[in-house]
């Protein structure tokens, strides 16, 4: 596992995003039910928050929640709702502590009234945090943030703000619910899926991807620098040759 000091500080990510995946088969392995695997994520999400700051990422955006997981079972759902009420509130202290703002992408409207009312609090206590920004995916999916997004630039057109030929990416960025966070350069996945399951959709175009087997519940921060250091051995060419890249 890696250190902290094998980091090289300068050539950071910016923006890490995090599909946290497997609780449902750790807790399996345990001889439990799926919750209790929800419950033994909190652990791994505090570590990669922690080590996250520490290295200097400065946005970190964890898939708590997205727009397929409502179809779960009722009492799935219900469990992993009030286990981000209590999270958000056991949590938030330590935010200010280490001046870390919380944020939020997706549908938020269609979270319990609760988790709403939980979670516009946190961002608002959290909003001076300038050291990193913690960006919480919930009700999210990339199809839904590419949909909410078209529907906002069709609204401008029609309303004649906005020619058809103005739209650019740039536009199309400013209305995704990232406006203003540069894209992640490295995304991990956790248990050993190897797919986006709607996440990030337009934002992950030219991310490098690590997928390791763990299951999230046993993530912790040597495994993030393990993510952090894989990332810093790739070579990211976006298009171009290899050659092209070591030429001044
Ligand atoms: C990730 O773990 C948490 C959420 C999607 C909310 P899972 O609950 O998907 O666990 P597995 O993939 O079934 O093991
Ligand atoms: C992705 O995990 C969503 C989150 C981590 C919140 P899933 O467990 O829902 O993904 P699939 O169904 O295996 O693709
Ligand atoms: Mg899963």
């Amino acid at each position: 596992m890696a250190a902290r000091s094998e980091i090289d500080s300068q050539n950071l990510p910016a923006h890490v995003a995090v599909i946290m995946d497997g609780n449902g088969r750790w807790a399996k392995q345990k001889g439990g039910l799926r919750i209790f695997g929800h419950q033994n994520a909190i652990t791994a999400v505090r570590d990669t928050v922690e080590a996250a700051a520490e290295v200097g990422v400065q946005y970190l955006t964890l898939y708590a929640f997205s727009t397929e997981n409502w179809a779960r079972p009722k009492h799935e759902v219900m469990a992993l709702m009030q286990l981000l009420v209590h999270t958000i509130r056991q949590e938030t202290p330590t935010l200010l502590k280490n001046s870390i703002r919380l944020e939020s992408i997706g549908d938020i409207s269609s979270l319990p009234e609760s988790c709403q009312r939980e979670l516009a609090e946190a961002k608002e206590l959290t909003k001076a945090g300038s050291r990193m920004t913690l960006i919480l995916a919930l009700s999210y999916s990339g199809r839904w943030d590419l949909t909410q997004a078209t529907q906002r630039v069709a609204r401008e057109v029609a309303a004649g703000t906005l020619l058809p030929e103005q739209v650019s990416e740039q536009t199309i960025a400013r209305y995704l619910s990232t406006a203003g966070v540069p894209d992640p350069e490295l995304l991990i996945r956790t248990s050993g899926e190897q797919r986006i399951s709607n996440f990030l959709l337009w934002q992950l175009a030219y991310t490098e991807l690590y997928i390791t087997d763990l299951l999230w519940p046993d993530f912790r921060r040597e495994h993030f620098y393990d993510a952090i250091q894989a990332y810093q051995r790739r070579e990211r060419r976006f298009g171009k040759t290899s050659e092209q890249l070591t030429v001044s």
